[in-house]
């Protein structure tokens, strides 16, 4: 059998747990392989290892049949390795085109020369359906785009060998489709692909062989036509998975959040929140569904503090919060489970045990008289790992440390801990194993059970009517309809999301 790459009994430690044990992933040439295991099952460092960025412990790598020493990325590269990370590694201040050839620059007298650069990545864009703008600044294009042209960098130094760690973790659905048909594309011109994705519906659709790791340890390899997701969950939990999460209906009470009339400028200064209206009641579930784009991420902003609002108001429990500090909104009740964890949900370099006091360390237990109790800080931090499943290894390892799906399970727990009146969720389960997603989603019942108001913000439109109570369609800046998850269908919704058929009865309340 023609194998490009042979990963033969890969062990990787790391202080105080064995991340890889014995693991043995084999990938034949022109196939899509998936990689699929809950968080912190090892896939990434299983592929860093392949990819020199950590040293095995033990095992055997061979690339195209010849065993090799993969001891840092410029050897994986030479070997035709290429990685796109769960979290990207561009320039921000820099250009598509610098941040391609960085390590790589073509020179000429001495000088870099960009022009030929941008030629050679042009090239290469237009070859496999890119569509990447060489001179733009990365800062200015969307994430979808970033990927492509961490997928670009990587072909740019000749890579036939691609690892993908969920791709599709950060991508709109529209992102998604466009990203498996380049991955198509690269196959027909006889790349190999390895890709770790939670989506068990992107294995089915693209995938050639499926390997499967719990807890450090490999525990097979198959067919994706011989399999189906619930087994393929079944495996890679140990135990049968529920896809449907089962609810009472909503008793809801009184408003908690009231937004009137609300208008938010985006960095550029253009009204992307143009006059929206939307209520959220104790005791309910309120799902967002829109295209990514429409205000959504300004919305939330608005509402956390993040953001100024430059008309309207917002009415927590009956008192105006537009404009206050994010402090006090957090203060007067608000939780946010931010989308982008990394920049708003974690602070990396401290432990993930002081992580779990961000808003609180200033407080009684956390600290009295300016200073900190870190005795109080990580018994509370303990007990958030234990009940929201986080796996590290301790309290006290770096949150940077953490596999991705487990630093968004902690930022979870934090925020539902807080028990706030009004819990934002802005992308709740991305990255998120399926075992982990059904765990949440009963987290998120149980808080609007418990008489709080929940705002779900999700591109994943089976969530929004899985775990909604009323579903408010968001058009340019406006909530265009208000739909109920049992009456509706993806299909309807798609609809609506696009604009093209409107709702206008009940807009922004129940009645
Ligand atoms: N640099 C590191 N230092 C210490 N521990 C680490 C480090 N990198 C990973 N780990 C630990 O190794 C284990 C496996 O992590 P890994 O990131 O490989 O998981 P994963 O399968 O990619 O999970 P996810 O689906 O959440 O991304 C985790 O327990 C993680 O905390
Ligand atoms: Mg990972």
């Amino acid at each position: 059998m023609d194998y490009v790459i042979e990963m033969l009994n890969i062990r990787k430690e790391f202080p105080g747990i064995v991340a890889n044990d014995n693991i043995t992933l084999q990938v034949r040439k022109g196939e899509i392989h998936a990689l699929l295991g809950e968080n912190g099952a090892g896939k990434s460092t299983l592929m860093n290892v392949l990819f020199g960025l950590y040293q095995p412990e033990q095992g055997e790598i061979r690339v195209k049949g010849k065993p090799v020493k993969i001891t840092n990325p410029n050897i994986a590269n030479d070997l035709g390795i290429g990685m796109v990370h769960q979290h990207f590694m561009l320039v921000d201040t820099f250009t598509v085109t610098e941040n391609i050839i960085l390590g790589k620059e073509i020179t000429s007298k001495g000088k870099i020369d960009i022009k030929k650069a941008e030629q050679e990545v042009r090239k290469i864009s237009d070859r496999y359906g890119l569509a990447v703008d060489p001179k733009a600044k990365i800062s200015d294009i969307s994430v979808g785009m970033q990927q492509r042209v961490e997928i670009l960098k990587t072909l740019y130094r000749g890579a036939d060998i691609l690892i993908f760690d969920e791709p599709t973790a950060v991508l709109t659905p529209q992102e998604i489709k466009e990203l498996i048909q380049i991955m198509k594309t690269l196959i027909a011109e006889g790349k190999s692909i390895i890709l770790i994705t939670h989506k068990l519906k992107e294995i089915m659709e693209v995938c050639d062989r499926v390997t499967v790791i719990r807890k450090g340890k490999g525990i097979g390899t198959l067919n994706v036509k011989d399999t189906n997701p619930n087994e393929l969950a079944s495996i890679m939990v140990g135990r049968e998975v529920v896809f449907k999460t089962e609810k009472k209906p909503s008793v809801p009470k009184q408003e908690v959040l009231e937004i009137i009339n609300l208008v938010v400028n985006d960095s550029r200064g253009v009204p992307v929140v143009n006059g929206l209206n939307l209520t959220v009641h104790a005791g309910e579930i309120v799902g967002i569904a829109g295209v990514d784009g429409n205000g959504q991420t300004e919305l939330i902003e608005a509402i956390t503090g993040l953001r100024k609002s430059e008309s309207g108001t917002i009415k927590l429990n009956g008192k105006e919060i537009q404009n206050m500090s994010p402090r006090k909104i957090t203060e007067a009740g608000v939780g946010h489970i931010p989308q982008d964890r990394h920049k708003h949900g974690l602070v990396l370099d401290f432990p993930i045990g002081e992580n779990m006091v961000l808003q609180t360390y200033h407080k009684k237990p956390f600290s009295k008289n300016g200073i900190l109790n870190f005795k109080e800080i990580y018994r509370k931090a303990r007990t958030l790992i234990s009940e929201f499943d986080v796996r590290t290894p301790s309290e006290y390892t770096l949150a940077r440390a953490l596999s991705g799906g487990n630093q968004q399970k902690a930022i979870i727990g934090r925020e539902v801990d807080r028990d706030p009146d009004l819990l934002i969720a802005a992308q709740p389960t991305r990255g998120l194993d399926v075992g982990a997603i059904e765990f949440i989603h009963k987290r998120l019942i149980e808080q609007r059970d418990n008489g709080k108001a929940v705002l779900l913000i999700s591109f994943e439109l089976d969530e929004i009517i899985n775990v909604s109570d009323r579903i408010a369609v968001i058009y340019e800046g406006k909530i265009i309809a208000i739909v109920d998850p049992k009456e509706t269908t993806e299909q309807e919704l798609g609809l609506l999301m696009a604009g093209s058929k409107r709702k206008e009865a009940g807009v922004g309340t129940n009645d």
